[in-house]
């Protein structure tokens, strides 16, 4: 039976984070095992900012409600050699810490995965806002800043409708195409585009003209980061459809705020379900939502899976959105 867990955040911070370190804090108790926590990611375990957990400390289960990672997190390309993870190891080992809980997307997983090799039995959980872990139906983070984008369209809206505007809005995603998808189902953004079904600019300028022509008081276009220039695409969209146009890109408000229930829940049943397989001995895995059930699947076999075709659900809502 293990006596000592670490656990880490990595990768870009995610509302319910620290739902998830204080799910693991708390189980490890339960089971008699000591809890570590690292900070800053892999570079706390390069740095040794390694600090064990004392029992009754209020100020970690106070973190429940809390946005952004109270251990803090960090990006370390690094991390790919080999030297520089044997210098992990050698802290780890320094501290009698047997196994890692890693909090974090695909790249964590990449680095969790190397560990177990080197001898350090790691599970990772799915934390990051962009739900682009393909072998989970939802990541931790994910509703929450969903949440964030709806509420901030829903206000860019009422200026629209009051001044018969339409409005770009850029939203994160890295890649993943989600976030947008979501939040356009949930606002009616009339058009929206992501890499998973892409518009090119002409395109968009059209279906937003065909809305003008068809006398719609305003317009939402939701665009995924890092496709167009949110600016340069509103005066297109201005000057093909006459609609006054504005462009907001909604940037890191999405990382912060307080994680919503959905997110609290999933980050704690998987964070004890993480401890779980790792005081039974698993390790290389990480954990996952499929079709709603908790899984440990193997970090290797899953890396690179291919994404789901969505094509299905982007026709049904664009008709949807854009027929009244
Ligand atoms: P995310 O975990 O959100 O996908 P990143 O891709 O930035 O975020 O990865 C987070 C960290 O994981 C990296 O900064 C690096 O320390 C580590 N990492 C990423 N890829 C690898 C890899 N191939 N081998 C070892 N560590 C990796
Ligand atoms: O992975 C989360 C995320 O916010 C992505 O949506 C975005 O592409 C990226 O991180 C931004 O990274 P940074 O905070 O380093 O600018």
């Amino acid at each position: 039976m293990i006596k000592k867990i670490g656990i880490l955040t990595s990768g870009g911070d995610a509302p319910g984070m620290n739902a998830a370190v204080i799910a693991v804090v708390k189980t490890a108790f339960s089971k008699n095992i000591t809890p570590f926590l690292i900070n800053d990611g892999y570079k706390g375990l390069i740095e040794d900012w390694i600090n064990e957990v004392k029992p009754g400390d209020e100020g970690i289960t106070q973190m429940l409600s809390r946005g952004g990672t109270f251990i803090g997190s960090a990006r370390l390309p690094e991390f790919k050699e080999e030297s520089v993870r044997e210098k992990a190891v050698a802290n780890l080992k320094k501290h009698g810490i047997e196994a890692l809980v890693v909090i974090g997307g695909d790249g964590s997983y990449q680095g969790a995965e190397k560990l177990t090799q080197m001898g350090i039995n790691c599970v990772g959980l799915p934390g990051t806002i962009d739900n682009d872990i393909v072998s989970s139906d939802y990541t931790i983070g994910f509703d929450t800043a969903l949440n964030t984008v709806v509420d901030s369209i829903d206000k860019i809206r009422d200026t629209m409708q009051s001044h018969n505007r339409c409005s770009v809005v850029e939203i994160m995603g890295n890649g993943c195409g989600d976030l947008t998808l979501y939040a356009a189902v949930a606002t009616g953004a009339e058009v929206f585009s992501t890499r998973e079904s892409q518009l090119t600019e002409d395109e968009i300028c059209a279906q937003v003209k065909a809305l003008a022509t068809k006398g719609k008081r305003s317009v939402v276009v939701a665009i995924s980061e890092n496709i167009y220039d949110a600016h340069a695409l509103a005066k297109k969209i201005e000057a093909a459809s006459g609609y006054v146009t504005r462009a907001t890109v909604l940037g890191h408000v999405q990382r912060g705020g307080v994680p919503t229930g959905m997110d609290r829940y999933l980050a704690t049943t998987a964070g004890i379900f993480a401890v779980e397989q790792l005081a039974a001995g698993i390790g290389g895995v990480y954990v996952g939502l499929d079709k709603g059930k908790l899984v440990a699947r193997d970090i290797e076999a899953t890396l690179g899976m291919p994404r789901p075709d969505q094509s299905e659900i982007y026709e049904k809502i664009r008709k949807n959105n854009s027929s009244y």
